[in-house]
């Protein structure tokens, strides 16, 4: 948890149940490159923090109540996103969408009477960047549609929803370090593995990318 309070502050969220995972990674470039702009980090690992994804009834809304006052963890939770001037959630894409932990995160603690419900909404002037990796290879045409569907999601159902106006989905592909591809009549096929030296190129330009979508999303120099 951030106890820094003096610059602005970023929220990374990591969502993935592997420390080791490359999602993990690229969330550490990320904060990296966000440290070194000078932000605050504020690193949430929902799985190593223990975040339950499941609704409770303690976290549902009530519709006759805004003000509602949602459990501990939850209310934990308002804090860290109120704190952050900056959030960036960082997700395996799952089924052309975010994986469960995250959906958990959004439906559990951006709730009703937070983040959306009120006239004025509490997390406007934040800014959003949804950064998810992908199997699905670059210029595939299926990308297109996924990026285009996690933007509908992701930008316009919660960002935009909940008052977040600057906010953007990025996709980091090839995620898998082996090629694959769907064609126009669906049919999937996988190329060989990446290993050696091309591997670790592929990953470095990874990292390079992820770093290049925070520069160019916060138009950091
Ligand atoms: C349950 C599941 C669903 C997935 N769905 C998609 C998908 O819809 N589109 C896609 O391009 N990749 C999909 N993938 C591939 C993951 O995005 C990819 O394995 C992941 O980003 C690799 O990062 P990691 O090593 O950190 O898990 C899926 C993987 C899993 C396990």
């Amino acid at each position: 948890m951030n106890t820094d309070l003096t610059g602005p502050t970023a929220l990374v969220v990591v969502a993935h149940h592997r420390a080791d995972s490359l999602t993990a990674h690229i969330g550490d470039v990320v904060a990296a490159r966000l440290k070194e702009a000078g932000y605050a980090i504020d690193l949430l690992d929902l799985h190593a923090e223990g975040f339950d994804p499941r609704m409770t009834v303690a976290d549902q809304p009530d519709w006759d109540d805004r003000d509602k006052v949602y459990s501990p963890e939850v209310r934990a939770h308002m804090e860290r996103i109120l704190a952050a001037d900056v959030i960036v959630p960082v997700f395996p894409v799952y089924w052309n969408s975010v994986p469960a932990l995250l959906k958990g995160w959004i439906d559990r603690v951006w709730n009703y009477g937070f983040a959306y419900g009120r006239s004025k909404p509490r997390l406007a002037g934040k800014r959003m960047l949804w950064l998810g990796l992908a199997g699905a290879a670059e210029g595939d045409e299926y990308a297109a549609w996924m990026h285009d569907n996690l933007d509908r999601v992701l930008r316009e159902g919660i960002s935009f929803y909940t008052g977040i106006t600057e906010s953007e989905v990025a996709v980091l592909h090839d995620a898998e370090g082996e090629p694959q591809i769907v064609d126009a009549d669906g049919n999937f096929t996988k190329g060989e593995a990446l290993s050696g030296e091309a591997r670790a190129a592929h990953y470095a330009a990874m990292d390079r990318t992820a770093a290049a979508h925070v520069e160019r999303f916060l138009k950091l120099a």
